[in-house]
């Protein structure tokens, strides 16, 4: 580890692609703080992980969607080392599923509700420190952005194209400022959050994906890796989708 190692903070990052981001960006010199809401054995397992292949990282639990803790978790990586270079706001809030016929709308508009908020208060913590550093932003989208991708699933395609246009409106105000800001917008993954996807489901999602598989947590931690590396400084404003070519038509 050199003196001028980079900061990283993952939201979300105790288990699934947050917990493989955080590790391959360790991998790349950066310093991480491993962001869980209700999982310390995870999150420090993951720590272990990165220390025992010779990186740095701590575990600091806040939920995202909570102004202070988030100001709190922006703050930790200040104190613990010195500065904020990359904040990658990953958190799995949930998916507010739920036909729109028939779904509450405390259910759906919550659903909106948290992804914004996981993604605001991170962000308004982190930009005068990024700022400071030229650092850069990736927020974690979803291809169900795009429209109707599984059944029940309005609130989260709703939530993530909101986040979207946040994402765009950030890398806006934060281009004169020397902060990169992208969205990474991943298909289908498998990971916790997927597992319980019914076969029969997972094969029909899978059989619309022209490279004929869903994508893995390392691809989308190494495009991660890719969007805040210093040598893709000029890039901002973009919305990357992961997806096997899903947008081609099968
Ligand atoms: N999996 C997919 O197919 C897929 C596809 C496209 C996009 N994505 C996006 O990729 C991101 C990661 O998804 P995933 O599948 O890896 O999720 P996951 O396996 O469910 O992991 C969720 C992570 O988010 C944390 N979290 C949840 N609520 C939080 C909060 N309020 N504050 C702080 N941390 C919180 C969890 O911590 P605790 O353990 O403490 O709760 C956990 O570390 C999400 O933004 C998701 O929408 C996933």
């Amino acid at each position: 580890m050199t003196a001028t190692a980079r900061t990283a903070v993952v939201t979300g990052s105790s288990r699934g692609i947050g917990a493989t981001i955080a590790r391959t960006l360790a991998a790349r010199g950066h310093r991480v703080v491993v962001n869980h809401r209700s999982s310390p054995q995870a999150a420090a397992q993951v720590v272990k992980e990165i220390e025992a292949a010779g990186g740095t990282a701590v575990a600091h639990a806040a939920d995202v969607t909570r102004p202070e803790e988030a100001r709190a978790l922006i703050a930790r990586a200040v104190e613990e080392f010195g500065g904020l270079d990359v904040l990658v706001c990953n958190a799995n809030v949930g998916l507010g599923q739920g036909e729109v016929a028939t779904v509450d709308f405390e259910v759906f508009a919550g659903k909106v509700r948290d992804e914004l908020a996981a993604a605001f208060h991170p962000t308004q913590a982190a930009l005068p420190e990024l700022a400071r550093r030229g650092g850069r932003i990736v927020y974690l989208s979803s291809e169900a952005a795009r429209g109707p991708a599984a059944p029940a699933m309005a609130a989260h395609g709703t939530a993530k194209a909101a986040l979207n246009v946040y994402a765009l409106c950030v890398a806006r105000e934060a281009a004169p400022h020397g902060v990169g800001v992208n969205v990474l917008s991943p298909g289908l993954t498998r990971t916790e959050a997927t597992e319980h996807i019914p076969q029969e489901m997972w094969d029909r999602m899978v059989a619309r994906i022209p490279q004929g598989r869903a994508g893995t947590p390392e691809e989308i931690a190494r495009a991660v890796a890719f969007l805040t590396d210093p040598a893709t400084s000029y890039l901002t404003g973009q919305i990357i989708s992961l997806n096997g070519g899903s947008h081609l038509g099968r």
